[in-house]
């Protein structure tokens, strides 16, 4: 369905993504890693905003640039600094954007009360938006990107300010939405996507990582994280000679959770690896970086 192929993306000198393929067919696929990974970038030329410096995307087989309307007229998306007038009401602000991209009035009306419903607006749809929360804005945004009911939805960082109840909706919504067609979304949230993608695409030092199913991804990890309780002297000298992952304080001892992948000790308690792990894993050096 949607095909990138062998693309690179460079902003002047600076290379942010590099040789990156990846094949999307149906059903979520969630878009994973840190900060100034390069989602966006890949985004934005999913959506054809920005062109890739090398290689191509895919329509079934037409070049996205070349399809130009004929594709925008099957997506739907939300960028991650979404827009909108605070002086309008979410009813008015879907009906200027349906007007914009020519959907008839009727239909429109008809259309944007199945959203507000869907998105949980359907109360305040009358009520200026310049007193919304972030959540509340964000499914404003949602609600827009749906408006052409579109066949390839990708929503960049949409659950960044949601509260947990709304997530837990948002997810909801997602696999609903994502029955009949192709959704992307990005997040550095591991556990946003963790239920509900049937894929996870991870990007790492500008190129692709991994794109499996959840299973899969922690199948790489298998063997190899462990629990153990330390004393919080050995904290130190624990963090330097293994991958730490995480650390709780246990009365006055520690429990740690740790990648290793060589020799282990008798009382290292093997544990299942989840998706946190491998993110974790995975970006250590990234995210030591960023503090
Ligand atoms: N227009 C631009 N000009 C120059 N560099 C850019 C531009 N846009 C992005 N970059 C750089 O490219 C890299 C990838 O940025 P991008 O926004 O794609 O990351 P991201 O994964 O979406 O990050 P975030 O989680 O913060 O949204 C970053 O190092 C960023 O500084
Ligand atoms: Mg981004």
């Amino acid at each position: 369905m949607l095909v990138v192929k062998n693309l690179s993306k460079q902003y002047g000198e600076f290379l942010a993504l590099e040789h990156v393929n990846i094949e999307f067919d149906h059903g979520v696929y969630g878009l994973l890693a840190p900060n100034g990974a390069g989602k966006t970038t890949l985004i934005k030329m999913l959506v054809s905003l920005i062109s890739p410096t090398k290689g191509e995307i895919l329509y079934n087989g037409a070049n996205i640039m070349d399809l130009d309307e004929e594709y925008r007229d099957i997506l739907g998306y939300l960028p991650q600094q979404f827009g909108y007038y605070k002086n309008y009401s979410p009813r008015q602000f879907l009906l200027y954007l349906a007007t914009l991209k020519g959907i008839e009035e009727k239909l429109a009306l008809t259309k944007i009360e199945d959203l507000l419903q869907k998105v949980a607006l359907s109360d305040v749809a009358n009520k200026k938006m310049r007193k919304f929360s972030g959540g509340m804005i964000q499914r404003v945004g949602i609600a827009q990107a749906l408006l052409n009911d579109p066949k390839v939805l990708i929503l960049d960082e949409p659950t960044a300010g949601l509260d947990p109840k709304e997530r837990a909706r948002f997810r909801h919504l997602l696999t609903e939405l994502a029955r009949e067609r192709l959704v992307i979304i990005s997040t550095h949230i591991v556990s946003d996507i963790e239920s509900i993608a049937n894929q996870v695409i991870m990007i790492k030092n500008k190129q692709l990582l991994y794109k499996d199913n959840v299973k899969n991804i922690c199948a790489t990890l298998d063997g190899f994280v462990f629990e153990t309780t330390i004393s919080f002297e050995q904290l130190e000298t624990f963090r330097k000679q293994y991958v730490l992952l995480s650390e709780k304080l246990d009365q006055k001892e520690m429990i740690v959770r740790f990648v290793h992948k060589g020799e282990t000790e008798v009382d290292w308690i093997p544990v299942v690896s989840h998706l946190e792990d491998v993110f974790l894993y995975e970006y250590r050096d990234d995210l030591q970086m960023n503090g």
